[in-house]
């Protein structure tokens, strides 16, 4: 099945809580984002932002130039749903990570929970790297989280790949300086543990 057939898929069938990397405010990213953004006219994308409650969160937190990009069009209107009014302050693309036409040189944070770990394929992470490197200014942050280590091996019913600081950091390239790094023990709905990685970079 084509990644966009199945992530609608999941998302018509299941309720946003429902999914394994649900949780009601994604705290450790919100805070990353105020670290790398004080200024809160900068200009934020949440790549593969899904249903998450981040965008409220950061709109709640005052931030005026917010981006969400997801293929699942579906994902996107229970987003838009349930910011009401609201959602329209938001930027949304409904496109692929990889191929999305994005204005350049424009963000100054990048954020990814769960999302890059989905590229198994070389090319694909390669053109990924590409795409930030076109889209965030220089001197702007890229906060990735993936599976740790210790991650599983499949999410979703896709395999999905499994990072160290180190080997994310090596992925994205001398570009990338790595800021900071930490592991979270993400608690699925369901009560299994799941270990995340966040790595914090500056693009040089
Ligand atoms: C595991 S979910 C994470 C959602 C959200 N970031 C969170 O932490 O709650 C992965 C998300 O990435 C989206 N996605 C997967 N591959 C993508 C791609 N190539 N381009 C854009 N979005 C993608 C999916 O539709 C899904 O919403």
């Amino acid at each position: 099945m084509e990644p966009k057939a199945h992530w609608e898929q999941v998302y018509r069938s299941k309720a946003p809580d429902q999914v394994s990397w649900y949780a009601p405010h994604l705290e450790t990213s919100l805070k990353l984002i105020e670290r790398a953004a004080v200024d809160k006219r900068s200009a934020v994308i949440d790549v593969g932002g899904g249903e998450a409650t981040l965008v409220d969160d950061l709109l709640a937190d005052g931030y005026e130039r917010v981006s969400v990009l997801d293929l699942s069009q579906t994902a996107i209107d229970v987003a838009r749903q349930r910011l009401g009014g609201k959602a329209d302050q938001v930027g949304w693309y409904c496109a692929d990570v990889i191929t999305a036409t994005l204005p350049q040189q424009y963000f100054d944070v990048w954020h990814d929970r769960a999302v890059f770990h989905f590229l198994t394929d070389e090319t694909d992470r390669a053109r990924y790297v590409q795409q930030v490197m076109r889209s965030v200014k220089r001197g702007g942050n890229v906060i990735i989280s993936t599976f740790g280590p210790e991650g599983p091996q499949k999410c979703s019913g896709l395999d999905v790949m499994r990072y160290s600081a180190d080997t994310l950091h090596n992925e994205f390239g001398r570009d990338f300086l790595l800021i900071e790094s930490s592991t979270e023990t993400h608690l699925t709905p369901w009560g299994a543990t799941q270990q995340f990685l966040y790595c914090f970079c500056r693009i040089e």
